[in-house]
């Protein structure tokens, strides 16, 4: 039995419960589904701005009615600390998800940004410091290595951030930190790379380039990649980040608090190779996408390559990923064909 196997068992035997913020969005959304498939009980906090409904609705056809039942929404702004500490009566684990995310998103309004990413970061973190709940999991991002050239990426080396967005993911791990050190308080930073899955949204000028280019194959439309195709990324399949979000939450060992972690598969696939894996696996769903792929400039803020060391994940928390980016994305693409062929 693996570790995660081992906590999944844990929690079905004495369930817990949760507050995941975000949840209408895409990877809390698949964290709120995994819970209530372990029969715990889940407070959702969402205020739409990126999320949907639908998403939630989804769940809610995945999950037995009795599991339903033990997921309460709260529609609600982490800008409003009331809010936050309303949703948080009662709750033993906190997985925070909200935020904006979109290195362009920040670009184009980094104000906004900053005020979802840091002034409701610290509204969470105060609200669960009063709550006193067991531990404070929140998603950090890739994006904090910046400008450090070093690859595999360890969670130690840091270079300086190349985007609004970037900014507010290092500010929260510095209050994350902070916030252990002065209040003793648990918390757990995940840095996500490039994550894909079901329900993550192909629409909008922020969309993430997974399905983008997904929608646009399906489409027939064309596919618009930034610079020369030779830019990398280490994708990460989203049931990859649902398990390091329970090891991380539960995890009893003290050496693992109070960190950061870098969360994907170490592996690293650049554009072109993305294009060829997407069209292989959309072949296999019966769609053939044969039109020419169109190259642009580079665009500001992205960093060239990134592939994660994952050694302190997997000694510390027993993380050990089940996808890498071809089984990945074959669970995934179903979903995407069925979504796009209905909307
Ligand atoms: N998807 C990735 O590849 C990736 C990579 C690195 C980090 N992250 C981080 O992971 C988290 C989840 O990202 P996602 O991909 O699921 O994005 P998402 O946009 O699908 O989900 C974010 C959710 O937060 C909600 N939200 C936004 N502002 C809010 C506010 N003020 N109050 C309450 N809810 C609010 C949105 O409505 C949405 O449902 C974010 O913190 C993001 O920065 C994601």
């Amino acid at each position: 039995m693996s570790i995660y196997d081992g906590v999944c068992a844990q929690l079905r035997a004495a369930p817990k419960v949760w507050l995941v913020t975000g949840v209408a969005g895409f990877i809390g959304s698949n964290l709120l589904e995994t819970l209530l498939k372990l029969n715990q009980t889940v407070f959702g906090l969402d205020n739409f701005a990126t999320g949907h409904q639908r998403n939630l609705d989804e769940v809610q056809t995945l999950v037995s009615a009795e599991e339903w039942t033990k997921f309460t929404f709260i529609k609600g702004d982490i800008r409003d600390l009331e809010a936050c500490k309303a949703a948080l009566v009662g709750v033993d684990y906190v997985l925070h998800q909200a935020a904006l995310g979109s290195v362009p998103r920040s670009m184009a309004d980094p104000i906004t940004t900053n005020s979802v990413n840091i002034d409701g970061f610290l509204n969470m973190l105060v609200a669960a410091r009063d709550a006193q709940v067991k531990s404070f999991t929140y998603a950090a991002s890739s994006s904090t290595y910046g400008d450090h050239p070093g690859l595999p990426k360890v969670e130690d080396l840091i270079g300086k951030p190349l985007s609004p967005y970037a900014v507010t993911k290092y500010v929260n791990e510095l209050y994350a930190d902070v916030f252990a050190r002065c209040y003793g308080f648990h918390t757990i930073g995940l840095r996500y790379f490039n994550v894909f899955g079901k329900r993550q949204d192909p629409d909008g000028a922020y969309a993430a380039v997974i399905p983008k280019w997904t929608a646009a194959m399906i489409k027939g439309d064309s596919v618009f990649v930034n610079g020369d195709g030779e830019t990398s990324r280490d994708f990460c399949f989203i049931e990859n980040v649902v398990q390091m979000n329970l090891l991380a939450a539960t995890t009893s060992n003290p050496d693992a608090r109070n960190q950061v972690y870098n969360v994907a598969v170490s592996g690293r696939t650049s554009l072109n190779v993305l294009i060829e894996q997407l069209k292989s696996a959309l072949a296999a769903n019966g769609i053939v996408y044969d039109q020419r792929i169109e190259y642009r400039d580079f665009r500001a803020g992205d960093v060239r390559h990134s592939q994660a060391d994952i050694s302190k994940a997997s000694q510390l928390l027993g993380y050990k990923p089940e996808y890498d980016i071809r089984n990945g994305i074959a669970k995934a693409m179903p979903w995407y064909v069925g979504f796009l062929q209905a909307n």
